[in-house]
Order: C-alpha cells, then structure tokens, then sequence
C-alpha cells in the first residue's frame, strides 16, 4: 500500500493526451524545450549566429524564469552533446550533498526516516549546480558573449510571460506548499487568498531578474559568491522549524564545480547510442534493457504484443533490481559499468523469464555479477550540426517549494535521490543501499537520460524526458517505437508509455496505453497494472534523410518545438 500512495503521491496530475502536435521542419536550427517562451529564446541565439550551446545557456536559463516548476538556477542536470565534428561529451552538473551531510541525517535517534524531512524544506537542498553548468559550456564551446546569454532570461523575468493554464494550475497547486515550507512570502507567486492563476495572467519576477543580472556580470561569483551566496545561506537559516534548518555553507557554493565527462555508448541493431554515464543511472538503465531485449523479434510482434510487453518489461525489472543495488556516484564508488553492460551478464540476466508467467519482483534481485518527477528536458540542434541534449531539474514540483529570499529562485530537493536509508523508497519510490548513501559532496544517483542516436555513422535523433525513475524507461519505449517500429518522431513520442521498476511490483500504465485484451491477458499471467497520470515529457529532434532538422515536443503538456 505503501508503495502506491508514495507513487500517486508525487506524480503531478498531466492532461491525457488531447491533441497530437505537428512535427515542426526546419532548414537551419531547432529548439524543442517545456514552455514556449524557453524555445522562442532558444531559436533567437541560432538566429543570431549563436551555435546549439549558446542556445542552451539562454533556454536554460529562459527555463529558469518561465517553467519554474523545473526549470533552475537553483537544482542542476545532464548535457549530452554531438559536436559538428561528430565529437561527444557530457556535462555533469548535478547536485552535491553538502560538506555537512551524513549517512544518518534524515533519521530519528531510533533510526527511523523522519517524514519529508529529505523532500521539502531547507535541509533537502544539494549544492546547486545549473550555473556552474552553464559557465563551463561557455567556456567550452560558446561563441556569443556570455551576457548576451542570459539577458534574454533577464528581460523575461522583468517583463514578464504569459501563464499557460497547466503553469498556472501548478501555481495554484502549490500555493500552500510554498507559504508552508517559506518564513517569508514569495508574494509575486501567491494570489491573495480566494483567487487563482489562470491561462492569460502575466508572472513578473524582479527579484530573480537581479539574481540573474548578479550572474551575467559576475558569472560563477554572481551566485556561489557576493549577494546571491548571501541570500543562500540567510535562507539555509530560516526554515519554519528550526530543526530543519539547511546546512549549505559559504565553502560549499564556493567548491561547486561541474564536471565533464565521458558518454556511455552502446550499440542496438545497427544504431549507436550516446548517453549519460553515472552518477545518472539512465544511461546504463537505456543500455542495459536494450542488451536484454535484443535477441527478441519485437519489430516482427508488433508494439503492443503481449511478448514485446513482457519482454520490455521484464527487462525493466531486471535494469531497476540492478540499480538499486550497483549504481551511485562514481567518484565516491567504484560503479561495475563494464560489467554492467557486458552481453553475456544482460542474456543471463532474462534466463529465467518466461511467457508463460510475470516475473517477481521478490525472486528478483541485483544480478550477481562477477567481481550499478520534476525535470524538464529539451533539445538543441544547429546549423553547423551541433546536437545539445539536456536534462535539467529541482527533483520535485519546485524543488523543496524553498524560495531564497530576495533572490527570487527555487532551491532542489535533489537529495531525495539518494537512498536515505537503505531500503527506504524516495520520492519515486526507487530503493537503493550503500552505493547511492548519502556523503559530503557525493552526488546523488539520478534517474536522467539525455540520448543522441547515430545511424551509419552520423546523427540521427536525439531526445529526453522528465519523470523520475520512468525517464529511462520513457527515453527507452521512444527509442523502440522509432527504431523497431519505424515511427516518425513526434508519433514515438506521442505513443502511450509504461513504466516497471522492479519495486513496486507494478505496471504504470498511461491511460489507454493497452487495450482490454492485453490487460486481461497480462493479468492472467501474474501482473499487476495501474493507470497513473502520464509519463514524462519527451522533446527530441531528428534529422531528416532531406537534410533538414524535425522537431517532436511532446504532445502532452505545453511543450514547443521552434525552427528556423
Ligand atoms: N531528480 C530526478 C532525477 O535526477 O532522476
């Protein structure tokens, strides 16, 4: 029971899907991201003569004024590119636990969880690291000055957007959660009691503009140093109870640093795939279940087959058993990723499947292998060629709802994600033990996938969703449609998704994702399935045998493609 009221719990009601989006095709650049206004600003840069990573520092950020539920300075998040040149590299800039965190610090003396205590408030918050993100890409790749970059993030804060009635039903959503978890009031996000956002209103944001303004003058030392570290660290003092008071510190904004490193790449049926490594275990998640499904003729059974779901979802179970268990950060734990990912370790892990009957989650466990639902995701694509990808987030709908004061942004509440206690579901209701423990500036394992796809050596398409523990499997279900089963983009996307992860030993379904026959010949099988609201927000982009970029932004919610 438990399992099902923590899952229902943190999932955000989405829309079912009403209206399938048009692909959008465009010659020379494409941004498909959340809201409207992050990939108006996007597309602007390209047009400028900026490339894909100039393009991301402004939606980033643009994300960050107009989609605050995800969309950060305050959390952090993956960046897979393809260069021009047919280069890869990845951008870790997740969040760190601070120097003051231990094993022990969301337990009571007797050792038990304290409710919410590593979900809302200040002592859920891992070093930010978007900002440092951002500077790093410039410095690596950039062309346009960097101010030039998070101007138009300024200009919108000040100016402000346009509520779309999903935000604006967020906003209502939360209302009580943010005067709850905040001493003070983040008043230009409240309606005086009895009134509500609806589609139309215009959010200004002055504060988080003059954060913004600190960060394009004085870039890293706008936001780990001066005023906005001050406004940090005063706010890591004014929880609603003093004991849950966060423990950020001068030292731990100062020694932020993202890091770059190298993709995962797999190969499935002629494709090559370019993702994350860990601390994010998608990408081992994305390869790992493709390992375990190839030798089957899904294409020949069709998307819906009662064996293609088995066998998805068997593997599902075996990739999250896995996870539990091998995966955490890898600077602080020694993560198996070749033996994870080696053929003949993926074939035995299906050995004892069967059609004939479900798995179970209780006879399944970690593989014993010889000695590893905020988020937003958008994507970038250029005249040149440069591929972006990105996966950014707070974790939760607005982090830990904590807003610094007179600064105007949302701070995570990424250290959820790690196992607080072995065992013990998070927000997503994913276990872990020792690997993903809690230690000072340890990253937490994340769940983010950020995928480009190669075929015959060039590129082919890219994507990524928010959603918690179901972002690989999401990033997985849109690759098979495209590649088994030979569906244009946008319809992948759009396609019904579900979602297993070993525990609970459920099938989450989107509504209308099988038909009556299917359900009822699972359910003679052994399994058990649940409707839930929808699963992640997919935004890709591929390249056209014309030569021309085809943008897909999923049609569940308000995200956007735009092209040039
Ligand atoms: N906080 C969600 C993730 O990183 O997977």
């Amino acid at each position: 029971m438990k399992w099902f009221l923590i899952f229902t719990f943190c999932i955000f009601e989405f829309l079912e899907i009403t209206a399938q989006k048009q692909p959008v095709i465009a010659e020379n650049g494409m941004v498909t991201s959340a809201y409207p206004d992050a990939s108006r600003i996007g597309i602007e840069i390209l047009k400028k003569g900026g490339n894909a990573f100039d393009a991301m520092i402004a939606t980033e950020f643009a994300l960050a004024v107009c989609f605050p539920i995800a969309g950060n300075i305050g959390g952090g998040g993956f960046m897979v590119c393809r260069t021009a040149k047919g280069e890869y590299d990845v951008l870790d800039y997740r969040e760190k636990a601070p120097l003051k965190a231990h094993e022990k610090m969301y337990l009571d003396e007797k050792g038990n969880v304290i409710e919410r205590l590593s979900i809302d408030g200040h002592l859920a918050v891992g070093v930010p690291g978007t900002v440092d993100g951002m500077i790093k890409v410039h410095q690596k790749y950039g062309s346009l000055p960097f101010k030039d970059l998070v101007q138009p993030a300024i200009d919108l804060a000040y100016k402000g957007f346009v509520l779309t009635q999903n935000e604006a039903d967020n906003l209502n959503e939360y209302r009580s959660a943010f005067l709850r978890i905040n001493t003070h009031t983040p008043a230009h996000l409240i309606k005086p009691e009895g009134k509500l956002w609806k589609a139309g209103d215009t959010l200004r944001q002055i504060e988080l503009a003059q954060t913004l303004e600190r960060i394009r003058d004085y870039g890293r030392a706008g936001f780990y140093e001066g005023k906005t570290a001050d406004l940090i660290i005063a706010e890591m003092q004014s929880p609603q109870e003093p004991s849950r008071k966060g423990i950020i510190t001068y030292e731990d904004l100062k020694n932020y640093q993202a890091v770059w490193r190298k993709p995962l790449i797999g190969f499935y049926k002629g494709y090559k795939i370019i993702t994350v490594p860990p601390p994010s275990s998608g990408g081992i998640g994305i390869l790992q279940i493709l390992g375990m499904i190839e030798k089957y003729p899904l294409a020949r059974w069709g998307v819906r087959d009662k064996r293609t779901l088995q066998v998805i979802i068997e593997a599902e179970r075996r990739f999250y058993a896995d996870r539990a268990v091998h995966l955490g950060d890898p600077d602080f734990y020694k993560v198996p990723i070749q033996k994870l990912l080696d053929k003949t370790y993926l074939q035995s892990r299906m050995k004892d499947f069967s059609f004939e009957k479900a798995g179970n989650s209780e006879n399944i466990i970690a593989g014993n292998i010889p000695e590893s639902e905020e988020t937003t995701h958008y994507t970038i694509a250029d005249k040149w060629g440069n591929v972006v990808c990105v996966t950014t987030t707070l974790n939760g709908a607005y982090g830990s709802k904590v807003m610094v004061k007179g600064a105007g942004f949302f701070l995570n509440n990424e250290m959820d994600d790690f196992s607080i206690k072995a065992g013990f579901p998070n927000l997503y209701g994913a276990i872990g033990g020792k690997a993903n423990a809690i230690a000072p500036q340890k990253r937490m394992l994340s769940s983010m996938t950020p995928t480009i796809v190669e075929k015959d050596g060039k590129f082919d398409f890219a994507l990524g969703t928010p959603g918690g523990t179901t972002i690989p499997t999401s990033v997985l279900q849109v690759f098979l449609n495209v590649v088994e089963f030979g569906m244009p983009l946008q319809k992948a996307i759009d396609m019904s998704r579900f979602h297993h992860q070993w525990q609970p030993d459920v099938v989450f379904m989107e509504k209308n994702a099988f038909d009556e026959k299917i359900i009822k010949e699972l359910e003679k099988l052994g399994y058990r399935l649940q409707v839930r609201s929808s699963i992640g927000r997919v935004n890709g982009i591929r390249k056209l045998n014309n030569g021309k970029w085809e943008g897909a932004a999923d049609s569940r919610k308000d995200d956007t493609a735009i092209g040039y």
